[in-house]
């Protein structure tokens, strides 16, 4: 059932191996990456669940691990803790022909692969995402960051890995709203590219979301397949990778509104910014109502918010929404650049949209 998916990027291609139960052969798969010791970097979350399993793999496949254990969350992910992380590695004694590994979600992978891609300029390193919005997309294609006070990653590097292991057992621990979460991440690339992905996802989404391992190894190596062509095409998002911000205009203006609390996730932003990237396409004439209703009524069938209405708390206004667009990095020269839609699988990139319009949507 094991699935590998290479990444083609020349001198920098890798592959991504999903399959369920990967951590039995991640050893293996390792090894011919790991010269001298290797740094282990992950979470108080993950070492809880996984560590000890994990290292025992590692010591039976002859490399040496180093453990470097930090705090969960996404303050993580900060220069703060990236002082904290940068002697430690030193400290392992990994080199540049060396090898360090990510082993957790989003934070642990973006903060990791920036350390790694700045230590002695430049180390090697392998992500093994641990959550599934991870697993579909920031463990792929090799985007590093760290957040700083003015905004979201906006502090990193490229650094691809150089190799991924996406093991969906581990999916299995996670909490359903989180799992949720990672899941519009698949539902948009579906969305963006793909109709008959987007149909499978309808058809199969339970069982997937339920831990059937076929259903889950599909719909995780579908997400990182249509992941590894686009970035194989667009490695910098000169173009065509800035689709895979579907959602994220809106979204993030949600998760700024909302103060990146508890209130909302990543995903459950995503969700709602589809949904509006979806009904802004229609308004402006360019996208069918039906798959505007087709898209809405899957989000809503898994469980997934897809109204602003939907979030807990004060409703955000539609100005200080639009407000918090304008400073997103998207923005250029002062306009909003929008994901749009022709249809569940065909969207483009617009600079083009009228304020109004998007007021309208918010309103
Ligand atoms: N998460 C979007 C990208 O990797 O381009």
């Amino acid at each position: 059932m094991n699935v590998v998916i290479p990444v083609s990027l020349g001198t920098r291609s890798y592959d991504i191996h999903v399959g369920p139960d990967l951590m039995a052969e991640a050893g293996r798969l390792l090894k011919p990456f790991a010269h001298g010791p290797v740094p282990v970097v992950t979470d108080t979350n993950v070492a809880f669940l996984h560590l000890d399993r994990f290292l025992g793999v590692l010591h039976d496949a002859g490399i040496a691990a180093k453990p470097i254990i930090l705090d969960a969350g996404e303050g993580t992910k900060s220069f703060a803790w990236l002082e904290r992380l940068m002697p430690q590695l030193l400290a392992s004694g990994v080199d540049r022909g060396g090898l360090i590994v990510a082993l957790g979600g989003g934070v642990i992978g973006d903060l990791t692969g920036f350390a790694a891609g700045i230590l002695k300029r430049g180390v090697a390193f392998a992500q093994i995402p641990t959550t599934l919005l991870s697993q579909v997309d920031s463990s792929v294609g090799g985007k590093t960051a760290i957040n700083v006070p003015e905004g979201k990653n906006l502090v990193g590097v490229f650094h691809q890995p150089s190799i991924v292991i996406a093991d969906t057992n581990m999916l299995g621990t996670l909490p359903r709203r989180e799992l949720l979460s990672g899941y519009a991440e698949l539902v948009k690339t579906a969305a963006l590219g793909n109709e008959a992905y987007f149909s499978w996802l309808e058809a199969h989404a339970s069982d997937a979301l339920n831990g059937k391992p076929e259903a889950i190894v599909h719909a995780v190596a579908e997400a990182c397949r249509m992941k590894a062509a686009i970035v194989a095409r667009d490695e910098r998002e000169a173009g065509e990778r800035a689709l895979l911000n579907l959602g994220h205009t809106f979204g993030h203006a949600l998760e700024t509104a909302t103060g990146f609390s508890d209130r909302l996730l990543h995903g459950e932003g995503v969700a709602i910014g589809m949904a509006l990237a979806f009904r802004l396409s229609a308004k402006l004439g360019l996208c069918p109502q039906g798959d505007v209703d087709r898209l809405l009524a899957h989000l809503k069938a898994t469980g997934l918010p897809s109204e602003i209405a939907d979030i807990p708390g004060e409703r955000p206004s539609a100005e200080v929404l639009i407000a918090a667009m304008s400073h997103d990095k998207k923005a250029k020269d002062g306009k909003l650049i929008f994901v749009l839609a022709r249809g569940i699988g065909q969207t483009f990139v617009s600079a083009d949209v009228p304020v109004d319009a998007v007021r309208e949507v918010l309103g």
